[in-house]
C-alpha cells in the first residue's frame, strides 16, 4: 500500500499525528519580509502535510493554527491569518471533497470572526460525511482554557445529579474535551525548535511520542515528515510499563 514509501511500515504509522506550526514569523525575517509572508508560505506547508497525511492513510492530523494567546498579536496580524485561514477553507474544499477529508475545528470557535465562522461551519457541514481523513484545525484553541471547560461541563451534570463525582473516569474526562471520540495523538511534532508544549493538547499528549526540529513551519515539508515518521516507528511505546 505504501509503495511510495518504502522505508515506512504500513503497520506502523501514527494514527492521530499532531503539529504545532512555529517559525513562520523567523522563516520571513530571515528573508526580509513581512511576517505575513511567513503565514502565507506557512499554508504552503499546511497544503503538503494535509496531502502527505491522507496519502499515507494517517486517520487524524490535528494543527495548532491559532493559539487563545494568538489574540494579543497585533490587529494586522491577526486579521491576515484570519483571511488566510478563510482562504484555505475555500480553496481546500473540493480537494477535501475529492480525498474523503472531513474538516473538523477544535477550540473557542465562537471568538473567530462571524465569516470566518460561516466559512468554517459551511467546509464542516460540506465535509461531514467524510472519513477517510480528519483535519482537525485548533483555532483560538488553549488547553487550559479547554480543561477548564471540561471541569465546568463536568460540575454542571455532577450538580444536578448526571454524573456521579466519584465516579468519573479519565473516560469521561476525555469525552468532555473538544476532541472527544478522538484517539489520542500518537506523535507529536514541533517546528522551529522549541522545546515546549506551549498549551497545545495538554491532556490527550500524555503519552505522545514528541520529535522537535530546527525547520522553520515554511520549510517542513514531506521528506522531513517521513524521516520523523521512520525515527517514530523506531521508538518503543510502553505507556509506562516495563518492555514485553
Ligand atoms: C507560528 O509562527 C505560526 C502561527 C502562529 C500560525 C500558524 C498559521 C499558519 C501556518 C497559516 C494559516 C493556517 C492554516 C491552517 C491555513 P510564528 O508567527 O509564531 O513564528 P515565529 O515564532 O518565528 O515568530
Amino acid at each position: 500500500m505504501l509503495s511510495a514509501y518504502p522505508d515506512l511500515d504500513a503497520a506502523n504509522l501514527p494514527a492521530h499525528v499532531a503539529i504545532i506550526m512555529d517559525g513562520n514569523g523567523r522563516w520571513a525575517k530571515k528573508r526580509l519580509l513581512n511576517r505575513i509572508k511567513g503565514h502565507e508560505q506557512g499554508t504552503e506547508a499546511v497544503r503538503s502535510i494535509v496531502r502527505t497525511c491522507r496519502e499515507l492513510g494517517i486517520s487524524i492530523l490535528t494543527l495548532y493554527a491559532f493559539s487563545t494567546e494568538n489574540w494579543q498579536r497585533p490587529k494586522t496580524e491577526v486579521a491576515a491569518l484570519m483571511n488566510l485561514l478563510k482562504r484555505f477553507l475555500e480553496s481546500e474544499l473540493e480537494e477535501m471533497m475529492n480525498k474523503d477529508i472531513r474538516l473538523n475545528a477544535i477550540g473557542e470557535i465562537e471568538r473567530l470572526p462571524e465569516d470566518v465562522r460561516q466559512m468554517l461551519q459551511k467546509t464542516m457541514k460540506s465535509t461531514e460525511n467524510n472519513n477517510s481523513m480528519l483535519l482537525n484545525l485548533a483555532l483560538s484553541y488553549g488547553g487550559r482554557a479547554e480543561i477548564v471547560r471540561m471541569v465546568r461541563e463536568i460540575s454542571k451534570k455532577a450538580k444536578n445529579g448526571e454524573i456521579d463525582p466519584d465516579s468519573i473516569t479519565s473516560s469521561i474526562v476525555s469525552d468532555h474535551l473538544y476532541t472527544r471520540g478522538m484517539q489520542d495523538p500518537d506523535l507529536l511534532i514541533r517546528t522551529s525548535g522549541e522545546i515546549r508544549i506551549s498549551n497545545f493538547l495538554l491532556w490527550q499528549v500524555a503519552y505522545s511520542e514528541i520529535f522537535v526540529t530546527d525547520t522553520l513551519w515554511p520549510d517542513f515539508g514531506k521528506d522531513e515528515f517521513v524521516r520523523i515518521l521512520k525515527g517514530y516507528q523506531q521508538r518503543e511505546r510502553r505507556f509506562g510499563k516495563v518492555e514485553a
